[in-house]
């Protein structure tokens, strides 16, 4: 039986294109995960879209004069077509503000407040006086309670991640004023009550099935719900954006952002199976107990997804599933600092993608994820993984050895001869490294798999430096065609190692190697119909694809195909010229 796995991946605001660290830490570990659990054929289903509701949307569209719809407009069909570039295999990229999701939203909501975990309630929130207007969230800044950074928000600070009451801010400016002139006032709000949800939510992470879970992670987790503080929070705000409030009397609230957004995930899944045709399918992932739900988040959303989604999961239908891990992702700052566009220091993942191809972008940041620590991205690094592990150690075995298997041995695989100590010492390197990566990639642990990967591929040119099939072929061609066979074998097996991380160009070699048809299938934009409502969404179609994750078992005799280089070398020029991009001083 297929494993159910649905890959959960963060819902990125909508109001500003995403850049590689978005990319390194939710988007690129989540495909390579779900692609690895397609070529297992397991049954996968990964979702996310747009978050197109709350304040960072509104306040976007006031700087620039627009509506919010329009700002969703403009960088949603940028992030779904840079993603399709590539290569992030959303079964479905669709966005929050579309029928289907309010309904469900406000479904939720009804439930809540039928069970009690939403109750109505009062709340101290910030007003200017001068503006004569509530400041909710992003409306205001100030200095952070917990670490002191100055341009934190009224709800979570960029700087140390915490989230708190707007109130709690030091000396809070109106955004809209810059001015000081706030008082706070009480306001009728809704709040999510976190603290009858505390007990099951502790019983939930003590259940003894969490030992896969990254300790930064659990730990912090358990430690907020051991500490019993968890409170009710208001999840409804003064604004005129974002999900009504299906109840009358309620028209100038609107849902706050992050309980909207998670339910995205269900939204999102319901949405899937209407589409594709089977509108009661999205029950395999969300209903069997034996279904795997996995959340790829920043460090930043922990608490949204190990706390506040599976305690209004609880709170709304307790058979539900609740997320089996959350491999949260620490950041990736360049060049020693962190990725800021109104500090000028940014590479947006789209612009990079236009001078540089896919799957080089996806091996830099995969081999050097923020999975256990903030990393540190360097132009010059992104160079040499490029030329030394990409073009010189992998490219370069696949090459040579294709490209003399096609001129030297009639494009076929040749046919072996009995293999020697050396050949066989590297055959039985196969298995094991096969097992390794499968056992790393189950525990997310996608870097080291990767590296694995790479480390047979070193063997496998030692292998041939050794065996010389070029000099081999002059004295006894038998035995370069031995060589070559061998060698063929480990290139098809890492194209499964690699697919994961590399899927343009293992495609590209597995059709060389004279394999028929697609790895994974294709990524497609649609533009999908609601009854009035329209959007622009990311699909993935699976249907006929042929990968699968095992052994190679590629058959003397089978015909290859011309083999062209799969990696381009870059210029060390590369590096300064990057560089100076960033800071805006090449002129662009
Ligand atoms: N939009 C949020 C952010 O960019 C993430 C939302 S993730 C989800 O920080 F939980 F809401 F899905
Ligand atoms: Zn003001």
């Amino acid at each position: 039986m297929p494993d159910k796995i649905l890959v959960c991946v963060a819902w990125p605001y909508s109001n500003g294109d995403m850049h590689i660290g978005h990319i390194a830490g939710a988007y690129l570990p989540s495909d390579i995960f779900a692609r690895y659990h397609r070529l297992r054929g397991n049954d996968v289903l990964m979702v996310s879209g747009s978050d197109t509701h709350g304040t960072p949307i509104t306040v976007r569209a006031e700087e620039e004069g627009i509506s919010p719809r329009a700002v969703v407009d403009r960088y949603h069909p940028r992030n779904v077509d840079m993603m399709r570039r590539l290569g992030i295999s959303f079964d479905l990229f669709t966005e929050t503000d579309t029928e289907n999701h309010w309904a469900v939203t406000q479904e939720i909501f009804l439930r809540h407040l039928d069970h009690k975990v939403v109750y109505l309630g009062q709340m101290d929130q910030l007003y200017c006086v001068d503006c004569q207007k509530w400041l909710a969230d992003r409306y205001v800044e100030g200095t952070c309670p917990y670490c002191g950074y100055e341009g934190a928000r009224g709800d979570q600070c960029d700087n140390c991640g915490k989230t708190y009451d707007a109130t709690a801010l030091i000396r809070p400016r109106c955004k809209f004023c810059g001015g000081v002139h706030i008082e706070i006032r009480q306001a009728e709000h809704f709040f999510l009550d976190l603290g009858v949800l505390n007990e099951p939510l502790l019983a939930w992470i003590n259940d003894g099935h969490k030992e896969h879970w990254r300790p930064n992670v659990l730990n912090f987790t358990r430690a907020r719900l051991e500490s019993r503080e968890l409170r009710g929070r208001p999840i409804t705000r003064d604004i005129q954006w974002g999900v009504t409030i299906p109840l009358p009397g309620y028209e100038d609230k609107r849902i706050y952002v992050w309980y909207d957004a998670v339910i995205g995930y269900l939204s999102a899944s319901k949405e899937w199976a209407q589409i594709t045709g089977q509108a009661e399918a999205w029950r395999d992932w969300w209903y069997d107990p034996q279904a795997r739900i996995y959340h790829f988040i920043g460090k930043d959303n922990i608490e949204f997804h190990t706390i506040i989604w599976p305690g209004m999961l609880i709170g709304y239908d307790r058979s539900l599933n609740l997320p089996y891990d959350v491999p949260a992702n620490e950041y990736l700052n360049v060049e020693g600092r962190k990725l800021s566009k109104s500090r000028r220091w940014m590479i947006e993942m789209a612009d990079a993608l236009e001078r540089y191809d896919p799957d080089p972008w996806r091996y830099a940041l995969a081999a050097n994820a923020p999975e256990s620590q903030d990393v540190n991205f360097t132009w010059e690094e992104f160079v040499r993984r490029n030329n030394e592990e990409l073009v010189a150690t992998w490219g370069n075995l696949a090459n040579r050895v294709l490209g003399f298997a096609y001129k030297r041995f009639d494009g076929r695989v040749p046919e072996p001869g009995p293999l020697d100590a050396v050949d066989r010492a590297l055959l039985d390197q196969m298995a094991p490294t096969f097992e390794r990566v499968t056992a790393l990639l189950d525990a997310v642990k996608l870097k080291q798999a990767l590296a694995e990967a790479m480390t047979l591929a070193h063997e496998a040119n030692r292998y041939l430096n050794q065996k010389e099939p070029w000099q081999q072929i002059k004295s006894d061609p038998a035995a370069a065609a031995t060589t070559i066979y061998v060698a063929l074998q480990v290139i098809d097996t890492l194209k499964t190692l690699f697919a994961p991380f590399l899927p343009f160009t293992c495609q590209q070699l597995h059709g060389y190697l004279g394999h028929e048809g697609d790895l994974f299938g294709a990524l497609y934009t649609a533009e999908l119909a609601e009854t009035e409502r329209r959007h622009y969404a990311l699909r993935y179609d699976g249907d006929g694809a042929t990968g699968r994750w095992a052994l190679s078992t590629l058959p003397p005799g089978q015909v290859l195909r011309e083999p062209r280089a799969l990696f381009v070398k870059l210029e060390p020029g590369v590096v300064d010229a990057e560089i100076a991009r960033m800071t805006g001083a090449a002129g662009q």
